[in-house]
């Protein structure tokens, strides 16, 4: 997908993009893939929906299956975009939860094996908090064999759920899942140093307690220089330099956060194709 000149693969095929939270690589990438496919997508912003308030979700799934080939959803809870998928007759795509940011994971997949030819056998630390972007970077790195590390804060440590699932992946890949409270332990010799904000969408009132329980989990030039030589450094954006990361670093030489961004729309072009076009 990323190197052929698009092929119309969805021509004819709409995506409703259905967001109850902001959104910029996200709701911009999904509407590109699905224009460079042949196909159309048609954005509704949460004002316009009312997801749950206006109207129920199951009835809302209901509607959107006859109108559109696929639902792409960002939602709050991620029970919302369960009960999307109960309801709903096309393909549901999780834009973004509480829990996951899959498609944000596939994507810094991608990215990683572009720059370094491989997956399985790499250690990746994460530092900060375990949200939905540490979940499903977890989760998709123990599946295949990337050895993971996460360093947070204690109470802001990913869930005994998702931990469960990472255990048994990592099993049968034979990578190794690693927690920790240090954030100098988890860079020692990583070849991925990785971080998120420390307050998500949804968690606004908490900002000001988060910022004292994160600090000491900056990911700056000090802490970087722990990792390999040739450590990359990444990061789903936005970022809030002065916070988990010091000034200057996206644009560091290390930093490949912007073909992480760009790699939205070609994995997303992949997974509609995928899902969407006709066999
Ligand atoms: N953890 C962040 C990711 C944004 C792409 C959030 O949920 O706000």
């Amino acid at each position: 997908m990323k190197g052929e000149a698009g092929r119309p693969l969805l021509a004819g095929k709409t995506l409703a993009l259905l967001f109850e939270k902001p959104s910029l690589r996200t709701k911009v990438s999904f509407d590109m893939a699905m224009y460079q496919l042949g196909g159309h997508s048609i954005y509704l912003s949460p004002e316009e929906v009312g997801l749950g308030k206006r109207e129920p979700v199951a009835d809302v799934a209901k509607v959107l299956s006859r109108y559109a080939d696929g639902i792409t959803a960002r939602t709050f809870s991620h029970e919302t975009l369960r009960t999307l998928a109960a309801h709903s007759s096309v393909p549901v795509i999780n834009a973004l939860s509480d829990l996951e940011h899959p498609c944000q994971a596939l994507s810094d997949l991608l990215t990683i094996y572009e720059k370094k030819g491989k997956l399985a056998g790499l250690t990746l630390a994460y530092i900060g908090d375990g949200n939905n972007v540490a979940n499903s970077l977890l989760l998709a790195a123990c599946l295949l064999g990337i050895n993971f590390r996460l360093a947070a804060p204690k109470g802001y440590t990913v869930s005994e759920e998702v931990l469960d699932h990472g255990r048994r992946f990592a099993d049968s890949s034979r990578s190794q899942l690693q927690l920790t409270d240090d954030p100098h332990e988890a860079a020692r010799a990583a070849d991925i140093m990785y971080t998120d904000v420390w307050t998500s969408m949804g968690q606004e009132t908490e900002a000001q307690k988060r910022r004292l329980a994160f600090s000491g989990y900056q990911v700056d030039d000090k802490l970087l220089s722990l990792a390999k030589g040739d450590a990359l450094f990444m990061h789903p954006l936005p970022a809030h330099p002065g916070e988990e990361i010091s000034a200057g670093l996206l644009d560091d030489p290390r930093s490949v956060v912007f073909d992480q961004a760009e790699n939205r729309l070609h994995l997303q072009k992949a997974l509609l194709a995928r899902l969407l076009a006709d066999s």
